[in-house]
């Protein structure tokens, strides 16, 4: 078995321990949204997931603005917040960076999300991007995007798809030591000019982190021995619906993974519900505009009660004056 250590040590070419070059760094990384969703591991050590996923990368500067400096002791603020070395935040962060300090090295985080941080919004995807990027810069790695993508997966599996703008795919791979396992463009998007509206049922930390709702629901679920087959068919429908330019096609197979999803998670022992009664009514309404106004709008939904809606660019007016009329809590990113 390969370990994290190990894993660490291939990609970077045993340069993984290499003192800072640089006493600080800074970076942003925009965060990402899952349209055919990555859920459950092949392997839990190396963070190995066990299906591919197609994600959209957010525009307008949403994301992760991060801060690394060396530093007496291990510190983190979070959003102005300084965090307590007990704070789930803190660890898993800390944990990340255990993978490449040299000895004596420790680290001040700051960290500023233009997201709401924790509630199924993927903070956790340019979190732990903009640290990955902030510790090459540190370190002087010359890597490329599909290697960042690599080392981030350590932190966070949705992070991977961050070092991409536009529509990216991250392959599961199938090799154990997990080397062919890796983020880059989604091939046949050329022609599908896509934007995403966020909309914010509530902007409170998510009950129960993914990693966790990840674990419980895979080893639980009545639905977990079904999905690998399930995700494998929504993905080459997928991937159809981007070669052919197909927005509907594309929408329609979008909201299957989710929904597919969120009841697998309800099958769970025990159940686990992320919906809020606002996010029942918001894709009663979502659907509503879609079949009786004829606008092309989907949904998705991750590890939280906010919905995401995706629509073909040219809309981004309509929609905006839509959302503006309706008073919902949103950003086009
Ligand atoms: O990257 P994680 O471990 O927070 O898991 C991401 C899980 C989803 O956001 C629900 C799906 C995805 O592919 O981003």
């Amino acid at each position: 078995m390969t370990t994290r250590e190990e894993y660490v040590a291939n990609v970077l070419d045993n340069e993984h321990r290499r003192p800072a070059i640089k006493q600080s760094a800074q970076a942003f990384m925009p965060s990402n949204v899952a349209l055919i969703k990555y859920w459950g591991k092949r392997d839990a050590e190396l963070n190995l997931p066990l299906v591919s996923s197609i994600s959209y990368t957010l525009h307008e500067n949403y994301g992760s603005n991060t801060r690394v400096t060396l530093s007496s002791e291990d510190r983190m603020e979070l959003d102005g917040m300084a965090l307590s070395p007990k704070d789930p935040a803190f660890q898993s962060a800390m944990r990340f960076l255990d993978l490449f300090r040299a000895k004596g090295e420790f680290f001040d985080i700051t960290t500023l999300n233009t997201i709401p941080t924790a509630a199924g919004l993927a903070s956790s995807a340019s979190g732990f991007a903009a640290l990955t990027e902030c510790m090459v810069l540190m370190k002087g790695w010359t890597l490329s995007p599909r290697s960042k993508s690599m080392l981030a997966r350590l932190g966070s599996g949705s992070a991977a798809r961050s070092f991409f703008s536009g529509i990216v795919m991250m392959d599961k791979g199938t090799q154990k030591d997990g080397m062919d396992c890796y983020a880059g463009t989604c091939k046949p998007q050329a022609r599908m000019r896509t934007r995403m509206a966020v909309l914010l049922v509530d902007r409170e930390r998510k009950a129960m982190s993914s990693r966790e709702a990840m674990r419980i629901s895979m080893e639980t679920s009545s639905l977990a021995d079904e999905w690998p087959a399930v995700h494998k068919k929504h993905l080459a429908q997928a991937l159809a619906a981007l070669k052919d330019a197909d927005f509907h096609a594309l929408g329609y197979v979008v909201e299957e993974n989710a929904l597919f999803l969120h009841e697998l998670l309800r099958k769970s022992k025990p159940s686990i519900v992320y919906d809020k009664p606002e996010t029942v009514a918001l894709r009663n309404n979502i659907v509503k505009w879609r079949e009786k106004d004829g606008l092309p709008v989907y949904f998705t939904q991750d590890a939280g009660p906010n919905l995401k809606m995706i629509f073909p660019m040219t809309l981004k007016k309509d929609i905006e004056n839509l959302l503006k009329e309706q008073n919902l809590d949103y950003f086009i990113a």
